[in-house]
């Protein structure tokens, strides 16, 4: 069994081949380098960049399978949440693909895809935990069995990733900032008294937004004053913070449902404190912890595909008629 993946819900372009759960290729091309002269992700620029890339990311994903397109059994793709016009590219090449060689588009769910990336590395049990951190979602969500979803707590406004890059823009650093926000927090204390909006509130939903708007204008009143921002005591300040939001909540959830199983995916989840923390926190708990490998914590197809083979396997199936949808829920995966 042949699956083809392709990702373009946000400025990544992916496609990968996954033959019976074997990654044969997985090729992505990130337009991140781009973007960064804006400070963040440009829709139009992702879309028109997804158009330009993906003939010659399809191609070359085939080529290092040594796979040809009439030896593909389905066609997976995702279907959403991201930007639509990013979302249009991948779903019309997939439709497309579908058509001309009458073999089965198969929708996937962009956040299912990240959880289910997990199982390149070992078999996923239940009852689970999915800790979802990127730079366009932070989610938690329970999984009781294979393929139920139940989402428990997700942002109110900005996603982590999203504050971490807002305030690696206004302290300098190119986008998207997480990763050096990380590299500099190691050398840093948290002296900085930063907000942790929802706290106390019962509720498993997480908010970043205040997080973010309050370092930048605490960085724009001390330039101003003429006072320097210790950078490194900043980015440890708001990496805590915001990291230990996501941790605080997450161990609620653990304790509510009675999960001895946590798998923590998306770009977010490189960050060397909530590994090292979470790590911690779980041991004591003696609760399985599990970070997919880096190559599949971003963006990529291999983890559509995987899914993709998957949902092919349960029956799933959709019309050629079907559209993308940024604002697709988890649970609502088999529903187009
Ligand atoms: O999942 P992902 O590749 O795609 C999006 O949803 O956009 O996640 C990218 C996010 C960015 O916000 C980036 O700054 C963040 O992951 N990121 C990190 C680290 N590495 C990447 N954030 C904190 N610490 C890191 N080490």
């Amino acid at each position: 069994m042949i699956t083809l993946g392709i990702e373009s819900s946000c400025d990544e372009t992916g496609v990968a081949i996954v033959k019976d759960g074997q990654l044969l290729s997985n090729v992505v091309s990130s337009q991140a380098d781009i973007h960064a002269k804006y400070g963040g992700v440009m829709p139009e620029v992702a879309s028109r960049l997804h158009a330009e890339n993906i003939i010659f990311v399809l191609k070359e994903a085939l080529e290092k399978a040594d796979v040809k397109l009439g030896d593909v059994d389905a066609f997976a793709v995702t279907r959403g949440p991201g930007l639509i016009g990013a979302l249009h590219v991948g779903m019309q090449a997939a439709k497309t693909l579908a058509m001309l060689f009458d073999k089965p588009l198969i929708p996937v769910h962009h956040l299912a895809g990240h959880i289910y990336a997990n199982e390149f590395v070992e078999e996923m049990k239940f009852p689970l935990l999915a800790i979802v951190v990127s730079g366009g979602n932070s989610e938690l969500v329970l999984m009781r069995e294979d393929l139920d979803f139940e989402v428990l707590g997700e942002t109110r406004d900005d996603a982590i990733g999203e504050c971490f890059d807002k305030v690696a823009r206004v302290l300098g650093f190119p986008y998207p900032g997480g990763a050096m926000i990380d590299e500099h927090a190691k050398k840093g204390k948290h002296t900085y008294n930063l907000p942790t909006p929802l706290k106390g509130v019962d509720t498993l939903d997480f908010s970043f937004s205040g997080l973010k708007t309050n370092v930048i204008n605490l960085v724009h009143n001390l330039e101003q004053k003429g006072e320097t921002v210790n950078v490194d005591d900043m980015c440890r300040s708001v990496e805590e913070t915001a990291v230990e939001q996501v941790i605080n909540k997450a161990l609620i959830a653990i304790n509510r449902y009675e999960v001895k199983n946590v798998v923590v995916c998306g770009g977010v989840s490189a960050n060397s404190y909530l590994r090292e923390k979470l790590s911690e926190e779980l041991s004591k708990r003696h609760i399985n912890l599990s970070f997919p490998p880096m190559w599949c914590c971003t963006d990529n197809a291999a983890m559509i595909a995987k899914l993709g083979e998957k949902l092919y396997l349960k029956g799933i199936r959709a019309p050629l008629t079907i559209s993308p949808d940024p604002n697709w829920r988890i649970e609502d995966y088999k529903t187009f």
